[in-house]
């Protein structure tokens, strides 16, 4: 009885944001400890929008970085790149064979992301959950801790591994999306009805984990709140003060009747004040450790040259056998 299998990804755009490190990363840590984890950096992903080639490595360096600045041990976790590990790219054109274009069509994102770049519109954009399926496949995962923007996709995996396995007999282990409570809604400053998301476009939306104090204290004190005045959590009338005080929760560790009795009688000055003191307290450590591993590239590189190895052990057993299922000769 091994330990149950869990595999996320990260796409390697953009910087992440305090909702990445509060609903992904924090989890992943913690979830180390208990199962076999897997944590990928999707490089492969990020070509389906069009990126600046050298943008494109240096992100997926950050990203590393940020994963173990966060916490992710290495020793313990895989932690790889997509692209190190060829069986993603072959399982993900498998797949293509075994996903309908219908069931494509109807995913959100695709949609969403179509209609923001509505030139660009290419193959790989519509088949981008087929090599996400075979991401999850290839490690037999058991549990995939993602957003729940991603959940649609986790589904459409377990449909093509269900289909795959009633053709050709048991191959993949069916998985389930793992949607963390913690974190999961930690939403824009300025737009609080809306996810905090890496690829927000309005200015001081969304804390970035690169952030300087400065700049975490003036996004913050910036936040939309209301004309009421009262630190109190109503998620429907008061989203923004509703968020704030969601983030200082996380990070404290306290309850929402908790923070109104510590904030009764302040302004939201006083109150922006103590959730930014929080964020920047929080970050520090971590972006102490980011630095110093954005300095040592060499060290970086040998982490996902290891972390490659490790998984395509595991990788290549699952292509295998997929390949000798379907008559493929390698
Ligand atoms: N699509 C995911 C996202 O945009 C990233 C991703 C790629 C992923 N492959 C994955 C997440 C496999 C979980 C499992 O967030």
């Amino acid at each position: 009885m091994g330990k149950k299998v869990i595999l996320s990804g990260i796409q390697a755009t953009g910087d992440l944001t305090l909702g990445n490190y509060v609903g992904a990363l924090k989890n992943f840590v913690k979830m180390q400890e208990e199962f076999d984890c897997y944590y990928m950096i999707a490089n492969l992903h990020a070509l389906t929008v069009r990126r600046d080639p050298k943008e494109l490595k240096n992100n997926t360096l950050k990203i590393l970085a940020s994963y173990i600045a966060a916490g992710i041990d290495p020793d313990k976790s895989t932690v790889f790149l997509q692209s190190q590990v060829h069986e993603h790219a072959e399982l993900g054109w498998v797949l293509d064979c075994y996903t309908y274009m219908g069931e494509l069509s109807r995913m959100t994102q695709f949609k969403d992301k179509s209609a923001k770049h509505a030139d660009n519109i290419n193959a790989g954009l519509f088949t981008y959950p087929s090599l996400m399926a075979g991401d999850i496949l290839l490690y037999q995962a058991n549990l995939v801790p993602t957003g729940e923007d991603q959940k649609q996709h986790v589904e459409l995996t377990r449909d093509i591994a269900e289909r795959f396995n009633k053709l050709y007999g048991d191959t993949f282990k069916i998985p389930e999306p793992y949607i963390p409570k913690v974190g999961a809604r930690i939403m824009g400053l300025q737009d609080p009805t809306s996810k905090m998301s890496k690829s927000s476009t309005i200015p001081n939306d969304t804390i970035l984990l690169v952030d300087t104090p400065e700049d975490i204290m003036k996004k913050v004190k910036k936040a939309v709140t209301d004309s009421e005045g009262i630190v109190k959590y109503d998620e429907k009338n008061k989203p923004g003060i509703s968020n704030l005080m969601e983030i200082y929760g996380i990070i404290t560790n306290k309850k929402m009747d908790e923070i109104e009795k510590e904030f009764q009688g302040s302004g939201y000055g006083t109150f922006k004040t103590a959730v930014a003191e929080a964020i920047i307290n929080e970050l520090e450590p971590f972006h102490k450790k980011y630095n110093e591993l954005m300095d040592n590239p060499k060290y970086l590189e040998e982490i996902y040259d290891e972390g490659a190895k490790k998984a395509s052990q595991v990788a290549s057993k699952t292509l295998k056998d997929v390949y000798e299922k379907i008559g493929i000769i390698r």
